[in-house]
């Protein structure tokens, strides 16, 4: 037991102090501080002292390593981004807007490692039994093999899993789980369980899969805190009323977090997408304010459509929405497009969207951000053989386009799908056939205007 514990916990980080302050010290979020109930008995709490004897040193070596062989399953996107399938015995939180297909994604891995003979749980506190059989009935037969429970409370749980001890077990979600003493949904509650069944999964090898929620902000909903607790964090995003839906992994003890798995949701329940580039690019239409992105997802090259749309306003300030692209890198390249591109746009809305309702995360998607907004701007198409211009580059604040990784991937992928033409950074070393080289943005205008003719002559 701890000799004397903290008595308020935040709810947005968790951050424990032992006075209530109305600025939470951890996070700095305003009266977030409740008071915390007691420790779980099953809890590992740090503030216990024992006078235990002194524990001995072991040598890296002779630490036993874990059981290498991990649980395929049976998803590919989903065993890419965990980095190879899920590790016995480790807890991976899955987060998502509700309705994005948490539940869907969790039930179809449960029934393909059913299919394969692994014994499974399905814990479901969100949803009834006949809700849950209801959507297995969708995904095929051996996702109703499934055993599942409709027992919210975590000592019922911690139960079924000492007595079934199941290869694999999802918990539909942690948020609903019922403790002792604690409002349901609270952070104490959520951390309390997490640790609980933190500490009987790596006990009898049991890999969790909890499924969590996420705020409006799209921040996991209060439990921030439990992203430590975790061995890895993937987060289930795309726009409810588009098919497509990428996961990534926001932390990941035992793999990569730049893989990113693409899925369609259909009537039979979520499918890879297995070459998103081709459907991508086989929807994008060159036309005013339309380009192709060269994005990399993780170590695979992706191809979407950026598109703008500019348009006057009376509006003060203008609107400015970005849709599958970061608000901050639109504010830039505008900026930057003003400055040294010579392209007012103070007196207009500027909207651009990623088509397909993907969300590209990384620097490299500035200037074709730029050249969808100049396009639209200018109102003439930007194209190359038919097919809207492809680009790719970090944009900096001098105007110029900056080096970013995998060039020679990125413009092979774009002329895999005909698109002769790319805009980018010079590359690090050896020269790419196809890449048309810019070092600024006021100099990728000027090529890109002449696109067509560019191609022409190729
Ligand atoms: P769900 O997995 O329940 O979302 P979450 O657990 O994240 O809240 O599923 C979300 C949506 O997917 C739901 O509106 C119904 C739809 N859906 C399909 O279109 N096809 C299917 O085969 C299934 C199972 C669900
Ligand atoms: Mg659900």
């Amino acid at each position: 037991m701890a000799a004397k514990s903290a008595s308020y916990r935040c709810s947005e980080c968790g951050h424990a102090a032992l006075t209530w302050t109305g600025q939470c010290p951890g996070c700095g979020a305003w009266n977030t501080l409740e008071q915390a109930s007691s420790p779980a008995p099953g809890s590992r709490g740090r503030g216990g002292r024992s006078r235990a004897s002194a524990p001995k040193p072991v040598a890296l070596r002779d630490v036993k390593s874990e059981r290498s062989e991990r649980l395929g399953t049976g998803i590919a996107e989903l065993d890419r981004v965990l980095g190879g399938g899920l590790v016995p015995g480790s807890l991976v939180l899955l987060g998502g807007a509700p309705g994005i297909g948490k539940s869907t994604l969790a039930g179809m891995a449960l029934a393909n490692l059913a299919a394969q003979g692994e014994q499974t749980l399905y814990v479901s506190g969100e949803e009834s039994a006949a809700q849950v059989r209801r959507r297995a009935e969708r995904l095929g037969e051996a996702a109703l093999s499934v055993p599942m429970l409709a027992e919210p409370s975590l000592e019922s749980v911690l139960a079924a899993l000492e007595a079934e001890r199941p290869a694999a077990c999802v918990i539909d979600s942690v948020q609903t789980l019922a403790v002792p003493d604690s409002a349901p949904g609270s952070v104490g509650s959520v951390r309390e369980a997490t640790s609980a069944l933190l500490e009987t999964a790596k006990r009898l090898d049991v890999t969790l899969l909890l499924i969590g929620h996420v705020t409006k902000e799209g921040s996991l909903a209060g439990p921030r805190a439990l992203e430590h607790l975790v061995d890895c964090v993937l987060q289930f995003e795309g726009e409810r009323e588009r098919t497509f839906r990428t996961l990534r992994a926001l932390k990941n003890r035992f793999g990569a977090t730049s893989e990113v798995g693409v899925f369609e949701m259909r009537q039979g329940g979520l499918v890879e997408v297995v070459d998103p580039s081709a459907r991508f690019v086989g929807e994008a239409q060159p036309g005013p304010g339309s380009v192709v992105l060269c994005s990399m997802e993780g170590t695979r090259p992706l191809l979407v459509e950026v598109q703008a749309l500019v348009a006057p306003t009376e509006l003060v300030p203008p609107r400015r929405t970005a849709t599958g692209v970061d608000r901050n890198r639109l504010a830039l390249v505008l900026a930057v497009l003003t400055r040294h591109g010579g392209i007012p746009l103070s007196a207009a809305d500027v909207f651009v969207n990623v088509a397909g309702g993907i969300r590209v995360d990384e620097p490299g998607a500035d200037l074709a951000i730029a050249m969808a907004v100049a396009s639209a701007h200018s109102g003439s198409a930007l194209e190359a053989d038919g097919k809207p211009l492809a680009c790719f580059g970090e944009i900096g604040l001098t105007g110029e386009v900056r080096y970013v990784a995998h060039a020679d991937r990125r413009v092979a992928e774009a002329r895999k799908f005909g698109l002769t033409q790319v805009l980018g950074p010079p590359p690090a070393d050896d020269a790419v056939p196809g890449l048309v080289s810019v070092t600024s943005v006021k100099r990728a205008l000027s090529v890109g205007r002449s696109a067509p003719k560019l191609s022409r002559a190729a």
